[in-house]
């Protein structure tokens, strides 16, 4: 079949996914990115959704051997915020008129069912803001509490489809109860995020597809895809860095799979790549993730080195943001950014 056939399916199969993936030739590879821009024109639009990220404990209870949190890493220092600092932090974030939050951390108990409840429920009283969870893996009874609370949303990445790699890089967990928990939360009303690292040792072309085809299956409402960046201080500190080429053509089949799903610019593509946020939203990112963590605890939410940020300093950026998009020829959105997949049920 030709590319451009394949380019205007309404499905793609995993044959038809490995062959995008594996173009090389600028002349095709630059049809595939410009038909996913044209498709996230068609679903989504010119606007770009800002999610605030609150990076609140970096404390982590597991060793995934790619990430700088990990438990066996001791030479970074641990920190929590307080419930009020993390409250006067989305009260910042609502004050520059962003209306999506995303509460993340390690893998921490000590911000237990109550301690989350109230943050959420807080935040939902007085700002008018979005919540995305993005905690790791927890109790069911938990997700439903804090769905109660007032919790829209809930970020958790397969990270490989890959079963058996799954397992080599998360010591306790595996990819079967991933994916329940994932299931889970759809079915209770969240949001649901997932998504994969692209780049990990070991990962095939093969598995890429499968990721897509996964984030297909599970019909979840953001997709994240993106490079794997090796961490100092984890067994993978000397692996090579995923290709911002690969993470691109990533993007851009999942944009045309995909359709409405929401996806992120992230910050690991920025920063393995000066232009790599730029490049990201021109071949079918729509999302993108400002850090709102405080500067006195930002550095050590190092999943990986050199994080980029968007803007060094958040509180004054709103207007740097809309001057970057612009000259994208897009514009920052002044909604909460829902699920563009409830919005059609609606019309
Ligand atoms: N490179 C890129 N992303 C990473 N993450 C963790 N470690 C790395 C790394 N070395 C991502 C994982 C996780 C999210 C919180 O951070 O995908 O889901």
């Amino acid at each position: 079949m030709k590319l451009d056939e394949i380019l205007h399916k309404t499905d793609l199969n995993k044959e038809e996914i490995v062959y995008l993936l594996e173009l090389s030739d600028f002349r095709n590879t630059r049809k595939l990115f410009e038909r996913a821009d044209e498709v996230r024109k068609f679903y989504c639009g010119d606007e770009v959704h800002l999610r605030a990220i609150v990076d609140f404990s970096n404390y982590c209870e597991n060793d995934c051997l790619y990430c700088g949190l990990r438990r066996s890493n001791n030479n970074i220092q641990r920190y929590r915020m307080s419930p009020d600092e993390i409250i006067e932090t989305a009260k910042t974030i609502s004050n520059v008129g962003i209306r999506s939050i995303v509460l993340q951390s390690g893998d921490d108990k000590n911000f237990d069912v109550d301690k989350i409840a109230y943050i959420i429920y807080f935040i939902k009283q007085n700002f008018d803001i979005a919540i995305t969870l993005s905690l790791g893996e927890r109790d069911f009874e938990e997700y439903k509490i804090w769905k109660y609370a007032g919790a829209d949303r809930y970020l958790i990445k397969h990270e490989t489809a890959n079963a058996k790699l799954y397992s080599v890089l998360h010591e306790k967990q595996n990819l079967k109860e991933r994916i329940e928990h994932l299931e889970f939360l759809k079915s209770i009303g969240y949001e649901v995020g997932s998504g994969n690292l692209i780049g990990l040792p070991q990962q095939t072309i093969e598995d890429i597809a499968e990721d897509l085809l996964l984030c297909k299956k599970l019909d979840i409402d953001m997709a994240s895809f993106s490079p794997f960046v090796p961490s100092p201080n984890t067994p993978y500190r000397n692996k090579n860095v995923g290709s911002v080429e690969l993470t691109l053509k990533t993007i851009a089949v999942g944009r045309i799979l995909l359709k409405n799903t929401h996806i992120p610019a992230t910050t690991a593509i920025a920063t393995i790549d000066s232009l790599g946020r730029e490049k990201a939203l021109r071949v079918g990112a729509n999302v993108v993730m400002p850090d709102f963590t405080p500067k006195n605890y930002r550095d050590n939410y190092c999943l990986y080195p050199h994080k980029r940020l968007l803007v060094d300093d958040p509180i004054n950026s709103a207007s740097f943001i809309q001057h970057i998009m612009n000259s994208l020829g897009r514009r920052v959105s002044n909604s909460r950014g829902d699920s563009l997949k409830k919005q059609s049920h609606l019309i």
